[in-house]
């Protein structure tokens, strides 16, 4: 493989000047990471403290191998939302490493609302049981929670991907063969009962976990039974009498070390085989990609610069390097498994989308797992492009993304606008894991030209009513409130709170996020090829 030569003068004024706009916007990343851990009320902190249990992150220090990684997902879901206080909608989740195996962990934060479930929080238990499924990953839950956020009810209850699709899942989950751990460390309440009700494994801590379908609340309102939470559903009831509980825990730290020695026994998934060599670190400095990257999006950069700084000793063998340029795909190792990577230069033509459509498909065929960087504005539009037939040449991508069986990991690493997300693989074309770049943004268009549209729009209306056209100062009103919402609509803090992505990182940390991702994709068997669809020709 080729070494890529970097062209960045790392002592101009401007990359010195893009360096502190990135390292402002990660500190600002850092500040909402701090306070999402850290902003926990008085009264909450005593409240948990009194009933002998031990905060979340310690409960998850204490399960994870010491040393390992964490690879943290949505941490900042439901930022800004409801009271601006549910941090990470309520719930701890991410990859780690329990008894030297990958494993999923979901732990709801007690401290938040009673570890109720908001609406955010029950789509980021969706997508925490989404990875575990497409990359087999047992699962361990600590419950702790109360249930329901009663107030938003309707919004996380009756629909398809609402609460009941928790258990559906895990259901799934247990006739895949993918293990479930639940330690009741707190309530299981309700619908919530069902969590370790569905589990393979059950340990319940004495005193403080509890499993009722009603609670003493409810049953008293129902038959005037008065009842406390433990003689309701305690270690006594469910370790003695229901047989609802498997292990009895004596506190907090018991029902880990328990939890610790399940997974130490479960059957060991293998790995896939995947090309591998020795890991080596890139020639330059991840670091160095705070200074490459542009203020502005519509700023272009050369995307093999960031290759360079991800991929082992900066070497990338580059696909077609002289075609489609506006797409630069090519060959390399990560952290020592080959990789196929997609990275944008520019909107996509028809030849950079049929460029892409058949180096996935080699990818594909030979089982190389695939990274897409979008920095995309979506597809060349004009009367010349849609004869010579970008649209179908824009959808062999978009198919070759949809059915590519290999691993996909995606990273906005720019703006992700229009049909360009798509043919990146965004969200909707389920990669395994997605990320952005603090300085990164995802809408259908830029605010700009979703202004100029509105603006056109309104005038054609009109012009056919017979009416003059907006006056300018009209028209920049108009616009400006456009640009404004769609400034706050597509930034990636409002895009991670809504978990479109699994995470915003720091771009320094990309080439290791990727690293830890792709190790977790290696259980998940590709299925044997069956083709792909028909191509538009
Ligand atoms: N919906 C909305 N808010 C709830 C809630 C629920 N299901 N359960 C608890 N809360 C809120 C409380 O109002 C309180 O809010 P505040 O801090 O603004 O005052 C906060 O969560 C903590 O609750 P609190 O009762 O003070 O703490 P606790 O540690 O003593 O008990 C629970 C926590 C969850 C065990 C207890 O609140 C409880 O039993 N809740 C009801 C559980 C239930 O019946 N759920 C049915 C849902 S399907």
């Amino acid at each position: 493989m080729d070494i890529l030569e970097t062209r960045v003068d790392t002592n101009s004024e401007t990359y010195r000047a893009n360096y502190r706009a990135m390292e402002e916007r990660v500190e600002v990343l850092r500040e909402e990471l701090r306070k999402a851990r850290e902003d926990r009320s008085e009264k909450a902190v005593q409240r948990h403290t009194e009933q002998g249990k031990l905060p979340v992150r310690k409960r998850l220090e204490m399960l994870l191998d010491p040393g390992a990684p964490f690879l943290e997902l949505s941490p900042l879901a439901a930022w800004k939302m409801y009271d601006k206080r549910i941090h990470g909608a309520g719930i701890v989740g991410g990859v780690g490493v329990v008894e030297g195996r990958e494993v999923m962990i979901h732990a709801n934060d007690a401290m938040i609302k009673g570890g109720t479930v908001y609406p955010m929080g029950v789509k980021k238990s969706l997508r925490l049981q989404q990875i575990a499924m497409e990359n087999r990953l047992p699962c361990i839950n600590l419950i702790d929670s109360g249930g329901a956020y009663l107030p938003l009810q309707s919004e996380i209850f009756p629909d398809a991907q609402h609460g009941g699709r928790v258990f559906y899942n895990q259901a799934w989950m247990s006739k895949m063969g993918i293990p479930q751990i639940t330690a009741v460390m707190g309530l299981c309440t309700a619908g919530g009962a069902y969590v370790p009700a569905m589990s393979d494994y059950v340990v319940q801590v004495r005193k403080t976990g509890a499993i009722f379908l009603g609670g003493p609340p409810l049953v008293k309102a129902a038959t005037g039974e008065e009842v406390s939470a433990e003689e309701l559903g305690g270690v006594d009831v469910h370790c003695r009498q229901s047989g609802v509980s498997d292990f009895l825990a004596e506190d907090d730290e018991d029902a880990i070390r328990i939890v610790r020695q399940i997974v130490k026994r479960l059957p060991k998934t293998p790995q896939i085989p995947v090309d591998r060599q020795p890991s080596r670190p890139p020639l330059y400095d991840p670091k160095e990609i705070y200074g490459i990257v542009p203020q502005r999006l519509s700023q272009p950069y050369d995307v093999r610069e960031v290759i360079a700084r991800i991929v082992d000793g900066s070497e990338f063998l580059e696909f077609k390097s002289q075609y489609g340029s506006t797409l630069v795909c090519g060959f390399a190792y990560l952290h020592g498994i080959q990789v196929g990577i997609l990275g944008n230069n520019g909107i996509l033509f028809s030849e950079s989308a049929k460029k892409a459509t058949q180096f996935i498909q080699l990818c594909d065929r030979d089982h190389i797992p695939l990274i897409f960087l979008q920095n995309i504005n979506g597809f060349i539009i004009g009367k010349q492009y849609e004869e010579a037939g970008i649209t179908k040449d824009g959808h062999k991508m978009v198919a070759a993304v949809s059915l590519a069986r290999v691993p996909k990991l995606t990273v906005v690493v720019g703006g992700s606008f229009g049909a360009g997300n798509y043919a990146m693989c965004g969200r909707a074309y389920s990669p395994r894991f997605m990320w952005m770049w603090p300085h990164a943004q995802v809408s259908v268009m830029g605010g700009e030209q979703a202004a100029d549209v509105m603006v056109s729009v309104k005038n054609d209306q009109l012009v056919r009513l017979g009416e003059e056209p907006l006056p300018p100062e009209q028209s920049d009103v108009l616009k400006q409130a456009i640009i404004e919402n769609s400034e706050e609509e597509s930034h990636a803090l409002y895009a991670t709170a809504r978990l479109w992505d699994d995470g915003i990182i720091d771009p320094a940390q990309t080439r290791d996020v990727l690293g830890l991702a792709l190790a977790a994709t290696l259980y998940q068997p590709i299925p044997e090829s069956d083709g792909f669809c028909v191509f538009r020709m």
